[in-house]
């Protein structure tokens, strides 16, 4: 029996899409525990390309329960459109594939407005968040006006929730935000006509996973965003509005934590971070353009081209220890091919002092510079390297380092975006099988 958590290593985007889908095949369940549509996790099977917002990433390996978990906030438009797209292509044939936990949040239209009108009048202050409405509805389901996935399906109590709260969302975007107000009406008879469509996939996660677990199955927790997104530990304000870190598997899917067996962080052999907040490693010279372009580096959900820089190892120790870490996998090592040397920057220079941890506060971070230590690059190609032990030396070499610095071992080096492009060197699944 496993119950890995897939968490994000970084700010997002680290690959782990890609690689929940990889572990899908040891497991039997696959579960999305934190965020919304904000996120973006792509898979690439042969030569298609299937972007994934809210769906677990498990979804394209047929019979295989995808969950989604009381933590996530759902908009339901974006929902229905998924699971079509993923019906045509030939996915999801089977609804029961599918679950949604009733306590799930719904987003609704009040809170899209709000999210893209704040951002407007915060200028140059704003986030840089996706405009999916993820802040505000965390907002309402931690003050206790959240419309949930439940509500949803018994009308009454759907449009009672409503009447309760729009008033307020309309005072509020009439006169501080300067918007129109929404028409309740046209929400209720919108989201109404979802409600049939959706009432197949209702469950509840909690019980869900531990039948699982009883039979004997492997389970995935697949974690949004990135660590140094988290709510709590990450660069504050400038952070998402859930609990990325691995915890948040636990609360946001009703699982005790004395039932995880491992903890898998996924992180890029570089940085890329999307939005604004500090970004320790970041570079504006040519170099961090060609790590752009190399890494094809914009948005799976917005499409803005992603900020890149060095590996950052300071960084990567606080995602090691914020989400106890047993392994980190280590994603898009192919965009590196071409360079001489990489940077790793190893401490964090602040005036005088050398800081090897991450400082929570963001005015010390921001005026953080970092330090490098220069390796060896391999100026060849390894996209279609299948064994560890056949990779350049100086990839190895950087392996090891990346090991040393964090005291996390390295189990998997991915090379490439598809499935056959990734080396395994200790499975998680395996060892506990
Ligand atoms: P996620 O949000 O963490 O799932 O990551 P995204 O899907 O937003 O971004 C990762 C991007 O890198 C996607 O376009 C992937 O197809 C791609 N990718 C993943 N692993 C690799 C890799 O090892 N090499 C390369 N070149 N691309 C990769
Ligand atoms: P995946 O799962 C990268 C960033 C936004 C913004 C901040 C807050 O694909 O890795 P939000 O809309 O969540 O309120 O925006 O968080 N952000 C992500 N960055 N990958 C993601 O998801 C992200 N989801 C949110 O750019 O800086
Ligand atoms: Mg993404």
């Amino acid at each position: 029996m496993a119950n890995l958590i897939i968490v994000g290593a970084q700010w997002g985007d680290e690959g782990k899409g890609k690689i929940v889908d990889i572990y899908t095949e040891y497991a039997q369940d696959v579960v999305r525990f934190q965020g919304g549509n904000n996120a973006g996790h792509t898979l690439v099977v042969g030569d298609q390309k299937t972007v994934l917002h809210l769906i677990p990433s498990g979804i394209l390996h047929e019979g295989k329960r995808c969950i989604i978990g009381n933590g996530v906030v759902l908009d339901p438009k974006v929902f229905l459109e998924e699971i079509e797209g993923l019906k045509k292509k030939g996915y999801l044939q089977d609804d029961r594939q599918l679950m949604v936990d009733g306590a799930v949040n719904l987003i609704m239209p009040y809170h899209k407005r709000i999210d893209i009108a704040r951002e407007l009048k915060s200028g140059a202050k704003k986030i840089g968040t996706t405009g999916r409405g993820i802040g505000p509805t965390y907002e309402d389901k931690v003050g206790r006006r959240g419309i949930r996935f439940a509500d949803l399906l018994k009308p009454e109590t759907f449009k009672r929730k409503l009447h309760e709260v729009l008033a307020e969302k309309n005072f509020y975007l009439e006169n501080f935000l300067d918007e129109q107000p929404l028409d309740e009406q046209e929400i209720s008879d919108e989201y109404l006509g979802y409600a049939e469509k959706l009432r197949c996939y209702l469950g509840r996660a909690s019980t869900e996973i531990d039948r699982a677990i009883k039979a004997g199955h492997n389970i995935l927790f697949e974690g949004a965003q990135g660590s140094l997104l988290d709510v709590d530990h990450g660069t504050y304000p400038y952070v998402t509005s859930s609990s990325t870190v691995a915890g948040g598997a636990c609360t946001g899917a009703g699982i005790g934590p004395s039932l995880i067996t491992d903890v898998i962080g996924i992180s890029k052999a570089y940085v890329t971070r999307v939005g604004e907040g500090p970004f320790p490693t970041e570079l504006h010279d040519e170099m961090g353009e060609r790590l752009r372009a190399a890494g094809h580096e914009f948005g799976a959900t917005t499409g803005r081209p992603r900020r890149t820089g060095w590996l950052d190892i300071v960084a990567l120790k606080e995602a090691v220890r914020t989400n106890g870490l047993t392994g980190i996998a280590l994603t898009k090592m192919d965009v590196l091919n071409d360079l001489e040397t990489i940077k790793v920057c190893t401490a964090y220079k602040h005036g005088e002092r050398l800081l090897e941890e991450f400082p929570q506060d963001f005015d010390i971070l921001r005026e953080c510079t970092p330090v490098y230590e220069e390796v060896a690059g391999w100026q060849s190609d390894i996209n279609a390297v299948q064994k560890y032990a056949e990779l350049p030396q100086q990839v190895r070499d950087y392996v090891d380092k990346i090991e040393a610095w964090t005291g996390c071992p390295v189990v998997l080096v991915s090379v490439g975006p598809r499935r056959d492009q990734t080396i395994q060197r200790i499975n998680p699944f395996a060892e506990k099988n």
